[in-house]
Formats: C-alpha cells, sequence, structure tokens
C-alpha cells in the first residue's frame, strides 16, 4: 500500500543538512520530523549562517513545534516515527551512521561521497544489500535539470552518437574541514566526483583513466583533469578543482559534442545556461529553475511513497565513481593510466 507521507530524520545541519531542509520544504508528501546535530544551536533548529558552493546563508530557523532535536544521532536513528535518515554530516562520519541507520530498519539518503574510499563504501553496500531499507546515494547532479536533460539526449541518441564530452567543476577552497584531506579526500574525491559519477552515469565504467593534477591546500588532489578512455566514444574528459584563488568563487560547465549538434551548458550565463546549436543556428533549451537536490530527494520520496528501490542511483554505482575517482588520484600519483 503506497505511504502518503515520509517522515525525515536530518543528522548534520551545515551547509548541506540546510538545503535538504529547504528542499523537503517543497516536496509534498515530505515532512522532517527530527533533526540531529552535535552543535546543539543547530539541534535546535537554528541553521543560520551555513556556508556553501551554490546557494544562500542567511538566516534560517526552522518550525520545531513538530520536530524533534537532539545532539545525539544515535536517539534519532532510535526514533520510531523516523522512516528515512538523511545524512549530511562530513563525510569521514558516514559509514557509522549508514550502517546504523540501515540496521534499525531505516531508509537512508546519504550525501556524496558515499564515503571516503571505497573500502568504507564497500561495507556501505554490503549493509545495504542485507537491509530492509533502500539507500540512496545523493548523487545531485544526476537530478541537475540540465544534467538530467543530457542524460537523456544521450540515452536516447537524440542528436546521434557522442563524439566529445568535456566537464568543468572549479572553485575557491572551501573552509573548514575540507580542507584535511584526510576528512574530504580532496577535491577529486569531495568536488570532482561529481562529474566523475556522471560521466560513469553516461558511458559506464571507463577502460582506464590518465589524470594530471596536484595538491594546494590539502594532502590530496586539489586540482586535476581526467581522461576517461573508452572504445565508443573518442574523447571524455573532466577538469575538477577547489585550487582557485579567494574571490573566484564556482563554476560548473559542460560541452557535449553529438554527431549533429553541440550541446553546451554554462551556469554563469544566466540567461540561457543551456544552449544546443545545430544546422547553423543556436536554441536556448529551458529546463526549469529547480536543482539536483530539490530533485533528488523529491525522487526518493515519491520511490518511499510508492515503496520502490530508488534505482536511478544505486549504492553499487555509488562505489564505482569512489573506485574510477580513486584511480584518478593514482594516477595523478603514478603519472600513468590506470586500468580499471
Ligand atoms: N551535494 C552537494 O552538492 C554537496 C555540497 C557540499 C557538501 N556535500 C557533502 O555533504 C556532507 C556535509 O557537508 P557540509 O558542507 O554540510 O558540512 P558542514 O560542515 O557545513 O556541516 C556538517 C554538520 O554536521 C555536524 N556533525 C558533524 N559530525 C556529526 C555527528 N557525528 N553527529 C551529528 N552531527 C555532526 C556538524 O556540527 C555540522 O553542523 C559532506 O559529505 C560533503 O561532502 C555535498
Amino acid at each position: 500500500m503506497a505511504a502518503s507521507r515520509i517522515r525525515i530524520g536530518l543528522i548534520g545541519l551545515g551547509f548541506m543538512g540546510r538545503t535538504h531542509a529547504q528542499a523537503y520544504a517543497k516536496i509534498d508528501g515530505a515532512q522532517i520530523v527530527a533533526i540531529a546535530d552535535l552543535d546543539a544551536r543547530r539541534a535546535s533548529g537554528d541553521l543560520s549562517d551555513a556556508w556553501g558552493n551554490v546557494g544562500d546563508a542567511g538566516e534560517l530557523k526552522l518550525d520545531m513545534d513538530q520536530v524533534r532535536g537532539t545532539t545525539d544521532f544515535h536517539e534519532l536513528i532510535g526514533w520510531d516515527d523516523v522512516d528515512v535518515v538523511d545524512i549530511c554530516v562530513p563525510t569521514p562520519v558516514h559509514v557509522e551512521l549508514a550502517v546504523a541507520a540501515l540496521a534499525a530498519g531505516k531508509h537512508v539518503v546519504v550525501e556524496k561521497p558515499m564515503a571516503i574510499n571505497s573500502s568504507q563504501a564497500g561495507q556501505i553496500v554490503a549493509a545495504a544489500e542485507s537491509a530492509p531499507g533502500f539507500l540512496m546515494p545523493a548523487m545531485c547532479i544526476r537530478f541537475w535539470p540540465q544534467w538530467a536533460w543530457l542524460k537523456q539526449a544521450v540515452a536516447q541518441r537524440r542528436y546521434g552518437a557522442v563524439h566529445s564530452a568535456t566537464f568543468r567543476r572549479v572553485a575557491q577552497m572551501p573552509p573548514g574541514w575540507f580542507q584535511d584531506g584526510e576528512k574530504s579526500g580532496g577535491a577529486v574525491m569531495d568536488l570532482h566526483i561529481h562529474d566523475t559519477d556522471f560521466v560513469y552515469y553516461l558511458f559506464g565504467q571507463p577502460q582506464a583513466v590518465f589524470s594530471r593534477g596536484y595538491s594546494k591546500t590539502t594532502s590530496r588532489v586539489d586540482h586535476l583533469i581526467t581522461q576517461y578512455i573508452y572504445d565508443d566514444v573518442p574523447l571524455v574528459a573532466a577538469e575538477g578543482s577547489w585550487a582557485m584563488a579567494d574571490g573566484f568563487g564556482f563554476q560548473m560547465a559542460y560541452t557535449v559534442n553529438f554527431e549533429n549538434a553541440t550541446a553546451n551548458y554554462d551556469m554563469g550565463r544566466a540567461e540561457r545556461p543551456l544552449t544546443v546549436s545545430q544546422n547553423g543556428s543556436e536554441e536556448v533549451v529551458d529546463c526549469g529553475d529547480s536543482d539536483g537536490w530539490t530533485e533528488e530527494l523529491r525522487y526518493m520520496v515519491d520511490c518511499l511513497i510508492h515503496n520502490r528501490r530508488p534505482a536511478k542511483i544505486t549504492p553499487q554505482d555509488a562505489l564505482a565513481s569512489i573506485r574510477i575517482a580513486e584511480a584518478e588520484a593514482r594516477s595523478v600519483a603514478s603519472g600513468a593510466l590506470e586500468k580499471l
């Protein structure tokens, strides 16, 4: 029988917790019933001043009339009225929370990267495979409207075969725990993983990767360019970085050259971020004004309302993307092609 309301317990109320809270407010059938954060102010519903790449950081106070707050995530995971545990804590904590929430019979949403390395991601996959609840890794780019459009265009061969696909995601260094490579994994694992995963989503597992890059702030790769080697697509590459100078902000873009058209997305072109050029003219594609965070959570809530396992992104997909990102980091270190 279909459920009419999905009750969310949100753990970690920094930038992404705040972003998820704002997204759930737009989703019919979703209701936050519990929140947890080590920080008592945030656990009491005051989410003001969280920082992020995209979005705002002004004052935000949750209406706590029907929400329980705690500084102990174990307590939240044990509450009977929570259907879904949504994990938005720093990456090294994902594995502990995801495994505990699955063991408690909850459905789970876990922010990207699903874990700090493939070994911990494998533990989450194993826990999800034997749990009654569903686990959905929050790979928001698969749901970002202009990227979901691209996935469809490629899958339907709307403009013929893909000759080349290039992606770019570059930013200034975020503050706080991201600057510790042991915790964030560097830009290759934290930021660039979005494009690694999207390349995997579009074209499957590459035969090999070849990456060049360097460290700037963390002990890990903070800026890289990777070529993904495929038999059937001649040129696939992505640049990922958080080594830009302070003041640069954040940019994401792609250019996909099909047999019969070129699709070009650049978030910096406010009036016309996505265009398709073909036969001597350029069409502006309107994908609406939603974002991937809202759309991924809307998809997850819809799956749970209809008791369907989320299929657009699986725990196994998130593990595969982490393994590819690890191969990219190895290629930077070795200077050689890394086979997969
Ligand atoms: N999808 C995206 O676009 C995107 C963007 C930014 C970050 N992220 C990911 O989201 C996750 C969180 O990042 P963020 O930017 O929100 O970090 P953040 O530092 O802004 O917030 C983390 C919050 O978790 C709390 N916390 C830490 N350990 C905890 C614990 N054990 N129990 C309860 N609360 C705890 C902190 O007090 C803080 O409020 C990371 O995995 C990050 O990589 C995803």
